[in-house]
């Protein structure tokens, strides 16, 4: 048997984490001979849901579950982590512009970025989910100066997984035989859903539906199906978010199957003309724990000005936090 890995867990006893980590527990995320033990962070008023559901947990008497720990602060909860899930942040409140969740959030991950730097696993890899993901990692990142850009992460595969579902019920094929499709950019109604290099069964995608349903019905749909989500049951998605965040994490732990291409949000390293240093969501593959951006795809000019526009409204949440980011250190970068 293995020896336990640690993974540390923010806002676990909300509704993602609901379903999220009796998965993990169950081995779906890193593999059905890897035992786990789960370092559970709330914030203190929600210590007693939390003791709650620790106790669910112990009752399904799972052989992988190795320990289970209760932390209200970040800097004891990410100890020696060799895994941190990020999902708490601060909801969007009545009367609050975005510019204020990112002003709010930044507190929030400038915190969890220091804890990370000081306490976690020199290794440790970071998964942020909670919004706005791909600059509440940026911000993250850039307070551990001591770990690599590279070890931090956004969830896009929630956008990835959408668009195969979609794309899947609308052809009549089964998810498991579509492939290369991509999401590129922000987890916001920004991102582009790239059907131009997705196949069904090694057929191309784009000879197989309408180009109008495409830009005026799918593109659409996958941008805004969170808030879609939110209207029409009241609060944001759950279950699918978990079932992302399990899908990425063991892809980038166990690797990506063969050839096969998924979404993570990531440092960009300039690639296909892509501003270095914001989270961008890119194609990748996953081998050995690490991930790989997939290189050299034609992008027509439809594809081009859909990626410029979500990284412009990067750039511009970048600049909207600015004034909060360390300055940039050689080893950051
Ligand atoms: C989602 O994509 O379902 C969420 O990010 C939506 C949200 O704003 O909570």
């Amino acid at each position: 048997m293995r020896r336990p890995v640690r993974i540390a867990i923010t806002g676990a006893a909300g509704a993602i984490s609901n379903s999220l980590l009796f998965q993990i527990a169950d081995g779906s995320m890193m593999g059905d001979d890897q035992p786990v033990i789960l370092q559970l962070i709330e914030m203190p008023e929600r210590m007693e849901a939390l003791r709650g559901l620790a106790m669910e947990l112990e009752d399904c008497a799972f052989p992988l579950l190795h320990t289970i720990t209760l932390h209200d602060n970040v800097e004891e909860g990410f100890n020696n982590a060799h895994y941190a899930l990020l999902i708490g942040a601060r909801p969007r409140g009545p009367g609050m512009e975005r510019r204020d969740l990112l002003e709010v959030n930044a507190e929030i991950f400038t915190r969890q970025g220091k804890a990370l730097n000081d306490h976690a696993n020199r290794d440790v890899k970071v998964l942020v989910v909670g919004n706005p993901a791909n600059t509440n990692a940026l911000i993250a990142s850039r307070n551990a100066p001591k770990l690599s850009p590279s070890q931090f992460t956004a969830l896009t595969r929630l956008d990835h997984n959408r668009a195969k579902g979609i794309l899947a019920n609308h052809t009549g094929a089964n998810p498991l035989d579509i492939d290369g499709i991509i999401i590129w950019g922000n987890h916001s109604p920004t991102q582009f859903p790239d059907l131009y290099h997705a196949s069904v069964l090694g057929q191309p995608v784009m000879e197989q539906i309408d180009q109008e349903w495409y830009q005026q019905e799918f593109i659409p749909k996958v941008q805004t199906r969170g808030s879609q989500i939110i209207d029409a049951r009241g609060v944001s998605s759950a279950a699918s978010a978990a079932q992302a965040i399990i899908h990425h994490m063991r892809d980038w732990t166990l690797g990506t199957p063969p050839g096969q291409v998924v979404s993570m949000g990531i440092i960009s390293d300039g690639s296909y003309g892509i501003e270095k240093g914001i989270f961008y969501s890119f194609p990748v593959r996953c081998n050995y724990g690490r991930y790989q951006i997939v290189k050299g795809l034609d992008l027509n000019a439809f594809s081009q000005k859909m990626m410029k526009h979500t990284e412009q409204e990067l750039l511009e949440e970048k600049a909207a936090v600015n004034h909060l980011l360390p300055a940039e250190t050689e080893a950051s970068h």
